[in-house]
């Protein structure tokens, strides 16, 4: 227990470390009050301040930096800049640049909320990309709803996001359609399997989307689910869960969880001497969990919504600015939230060609902005998207990954299987 928490406390000091630098989106803000505004700077969720746009379009960022969330988030702030940087080297809208404005969430609702507020209050967004987690997406999700202000998830999965809200769409394709993937893919690898433990973490509503999803599966593909364990997202230590789980002789675990505590778990699982397949959900998707789990790692199996090797000129851009900068091959939680910015980009250049948006009021900019994004296609890394009328992403390619590690646990990668 006491190696877990070390390894965690590690971990995230060397997180808080390299995001020393992702933070603050500096810029004062780029909208201009009319004569007759009605100009709000608290920080509610009332009405939207008016006023039109002048010099380069804000758009918010609301995105965990700080707390074990940004082993996701950290990921996002990456994705996004390199749209800003890629869209602006093209021309932005028709000539006006965007300016990201990034508000850290941190790893809560409370932070989430607070996020939100200023960005619609006082940085006056158009839009946000936003949140991290489902988690905060429930919560901050209304206060953007009320102020009429879009909301593209880049990473929300669970199920009903979009039912948030008229201005809640998101990117990230859901449990229901990503998860049974991985499911499918280990009983590729082994046919034999037939007794499946579950883990999730009951405090998070992605986990507890996600494993209802995998239960079921379970269920489709025959399998007997042998034992369901709990644990928080803040657990270090998951040896009782574990010991529980691997003495009913389970051949595939299948865990939904974030990073941090869901590369504990995989470690000890590992620990205490269990040897089958382990399908990790969406909140593991990140090579921030291999210096967690280390060589021990090895072998887990993650379903993707977006593939490196994914052809096309935009992946082509994204994936070689993502190596050039990070050396490594760009993650999922990059890709979606490049694919976010994006949506905003194309659907103001298309909003721009109907009615120029720095004559818009900001209200009616951010209402038709919400509308030209649900009626548009993108062409994105993550392929093709668009989005169903409200506002659930619409994709076609999905992948499965198995994280391969280094014998001495070093260095590891995320191979895509075939
Ligand atoms: N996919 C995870 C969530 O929705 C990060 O919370």
């Amino acid at each position: 227990m006491n190696n877990a928490i070390a390894r965690t406390t590690a971990l995230l000091s060397t997180c808080a470390f390299l995001l020393a630098g992702c933070g603050g989106g500096g810029e004062p803000v780029a909208v201009t009050n009319s004569p007759n505004a009605t100009t709000n700077n608290t920080a509610t969720d009332t009405a939207a301040t008016t006023g039109t746009l002048s010099g380069a379009i804000p758009i918010g960022i609301a995105v965990a930096q700080t707390s074990n969330v940004a082993l996701l988030g950290q990921e996002q702030v990456a994705g996004a800049k390199l749209a800003e940087k890629y869209f602006n080297s093209k021309g932005g809208v028709n000539g006006t640049p965007i300016k990201l404005v990034f508000q850290d969430t941190s790893g809560d609702e409370a932070g989430t909320i607070n996020a939100f507020q200023t960005l619609i209050n006082k940085d006056k967004v158009i839009g946000i990309v936003g949140p991290t987690l489902s988690q905060q997406a429930f919560s901050a999700g209304p206060i953007a709803e009320r102020a009429k202000v879009p909301v593209i998830g880049p990473s929300n999965t669970a199920n009903n996001i979009p039912e948030i809200g008229d201005y809640i769409a998101r990117v990230s394709a859901p449990v229901s359609i990503v998860a049974p993937n991985s499911v499918k893919a280990a009983l590729k690898q082994n046919p034999q399997v037939k007794k499946v433990a579950v883990f999730y973490a009951q405090n998070d509503a992605f986990s507890k989307s996600e494993t209802e999803i995998f239960q079921q599966t379970v269920k489709d593909q025959g399998l007997e689910l042998v034992t369901v364990q709990k644990f928080q997202t803040s657990d270090t230590d998951f040896q009782s869960q574990a010991t529980n789980a691997i003495n009913l002789k389970p051949d595939l675990i299948i865990i939904s969880g974030l990073a941090a505590d869901g590369g504990n778990l995989v470690r000890q699982l590992r620990e205490l001497g269990y040897k089958g397949l382990i399908v990790g959900g969406n909140g593991l998707n990140t090579s921030n969990i291999l210096s967690v789990c280390k060589a021990l790692c090895d072998g887990v199996l993650i379903a993707q919504a977006y593939s490196p090797e994914h052809p096309g000129e935009v992946n082509a851009a994204f994936r070689k600015a993502y190596t050039d900068e990070y050396k490594k091959e760009p993650p999922q939680f990059s890709a979606q939230a490049f694919a976010a910015v994006q949506v905003y980009v194309e659907a103001l250049q298309a909003l721009d060609k109907k009615s120029k948006v720095n004559k818009l009021q900001l209200p009616e900019l951010r209402t038709e902005l919400n509308k030209q994004i649900l009626s548009g296609t993108y062409n994105t890394p993550l392929g093709e998207i668009g989005f169903t009328p409200i506002g659930e992403v619409v994709q076609k390619d999905f992948y499965v990954a198995q994280i391969k590690m280094e014998k001495d646990g070093s260095q590891g990668k995320f191979t895509f299987l075939k």
